[in-house]
């Protein structure tokens, strides 16, 4: 029997005869060879197949089987600079499991409304395959860095029953006898609770935002990790963010390399990413940008094209700080210096790809909390616990989260984050 190789691994088994389970992507025939580029989930590698080689059935039902047709090959592996991937497989032996034809997403160029239409098909492209692999580095990489750094990961729920990041965003689904429950925006305020009894936390999980902005940015389904530390203000937080950020992306570089020259990503602007990050006060954010032409005023957010021109200013990601406090969700702590501020912070990625973090400190005073979720018109009964966890052994503390997504669109280098996920949901779309 000869042993099942994963082409990803095709560097330890050069020189031996293996068999690869997978699909064919790509073929190219001349006569009495067939040039197969072969991909089985792990990576893609050239396979030839000559006529000589081969038994009459493996190479006719080659022969008339289409791209995406699934396959058993057998063959030697070799070293080949040039070949893709860097290795390709002389073929012995194969047999075809389901032979295919018309597979509809071609080598050629297909518009964006039918790939996303194909979406469960367009993932198998090399292009996408580098996308989702890279995603699933970044994610083990910021899970390892916090596991590292102490945090716990303690899962936070779906259904809620109140607003955590503004009530216009929310998605409500009928809940039984309770009326309506909402899914979730944000894991912060049960991570609060959380980090009271762990310390270090962290959630990880798909959050939710009713956006009715159709941008290259929005999702309306995304994938957050969340730190929350006890007995921390908002440096403290924003350490943690720059460090896991620079983590991941020595991470990638380290063990995604051919992925990311798959994707032609300029890999010197990731090499040269480093902490410390600048520190941009929100008053300076504003007067760059409007000496670069922006309108906006004084004690509004930053638009996607304002985030844009700023982080053209650095060539380093920037932790933003100190957003008016008016424009800011009801937990913010204010800033002991100057209330009209608030002790919150965005992370800007260079290159354009915006705010990839959101986060601050927490309030820790159970009447001005209270005082605060007034203001902002939220029912006090939903937030009873929230506002316990001030009365019981209030601290300061802080977190931010992280957007899966549009973390993943800056280090790929790609315009759009709906690349980043192997199911987008958007506005207009739901389907696949
Ligand atoms: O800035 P946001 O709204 O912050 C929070 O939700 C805080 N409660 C997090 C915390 O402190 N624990 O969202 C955080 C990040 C953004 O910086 C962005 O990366 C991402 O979540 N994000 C989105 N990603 C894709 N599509 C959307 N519609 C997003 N909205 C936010
Ligand atoms: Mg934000």
């Amino acid at each position: 029997m000869t042993a099942i190789a994963r082409i990803q691994d095709f560097k330890s088994h050069v020189g031996s005869t293996v068999k690869v389970q997978g699909w064919i992507h790509n073929k190219r025939s001349s006569g009495k060879l067939q040039f197969l580029i072969l991909r089985d989930g792990t990576g893609f590698a050239q396979a030839v197949v000559s006529k000589a080689a081969v038994s009459e059935e493996a190479w006719t039902s080659l022969d008339k089987s289409g791209q995406e047709t699934s396959v058993e090959v057998t063959g030697l592996v070799k070293e080949d600079k040039r070949a893709p991937g860097g290795f390709e497989m002389d073929v012995k032996d194969a047999t075809v499991i389901q032979s295919t034809h018309e597979f509809p997403i071609t080598p050629k160029e297909h518009g964006t409304a039918f790939l996303m239409e194909n979406r469960h098909l367009w993932l198998r492209s090399e292009k996408q395959h580098a996308i989702i692999r890279i995603r699933h580095t970044v994610i083990k990489a910021f899970r390892d860095y916090l596991d590292e750094q102490g945090f716990t990961l303690v899962d936070t729920p779906i259904f809620t029953p109140a607003a955590c990041e503004g009530t216009t965003t929310l998605f409500g689904v009928p809940y039984f006898d309770e009326g309506t429950a909402y899914l979730t925006q944000s894991g912060q305020l049960y991570n609060e609770a959380n980090a009271a009894a762990h310390g270090r936390v962290y959630c990880f999980g798909p959050t939710f935002r009713a956006e009715k902005s159709k941008t290259r940015r929005h999702l309306t389904e995304f994938w957050m990790i969340e730190p929350e530390m006890a007995f921390a203000h908002l440096a403290d937080a924003f350490e943690v963010a720059q460090n896991m950020i620079c983590f991941a992306i020595q991470r990638v570089l380290a063990t995604r390399r051919l992925e990311l020259e798959r994707l032609g990503r300029d890999l010197a602007r990731l090499e040269k990413v480093r902490t410390p990050f600048p520190w941009v006060h929100y008053d300076d954010a504003i007067r760059i940008i409007r000496e670069k032409g922006s309108k906006t005023e004084w004690g509004s957010d930053f638009g996607g094209t304002d985030e844009t021109v700023l982080a053209e200013s650095f060539d380093q990601p920037i932790i933003v700080h100190r957003f008016p406090s008016a424009i800011k969700a009801f937990y913010m702590e204010p800033d002991p210096q100057d209330p009209k501020y608030s002790l919150s912070a965005d992370i800007l990625a260079p290159e354009g790809y915006g705010e990839i973090v959101g986060g601050g400190e927490r309030i820790s005073d159970p009447d001005l909390l209270l005082k605060r979720l007034h203001d902002h018109g939220l029912p006090e009964e939903a937030f009873r616990w929230y506002i316990d966890l001030r009365k019981y052994g209030s601290m300061p503390h802080a977190g931010f989260g992280l957007g899966v997504e549009r973390f993943v669109t800056w280090i790929c280098g790609i315009d759009h984050l709906r690349e980043t996920i192997a199911f987008p949901r958007m506005l207009y779309r739901i389907y696949p």
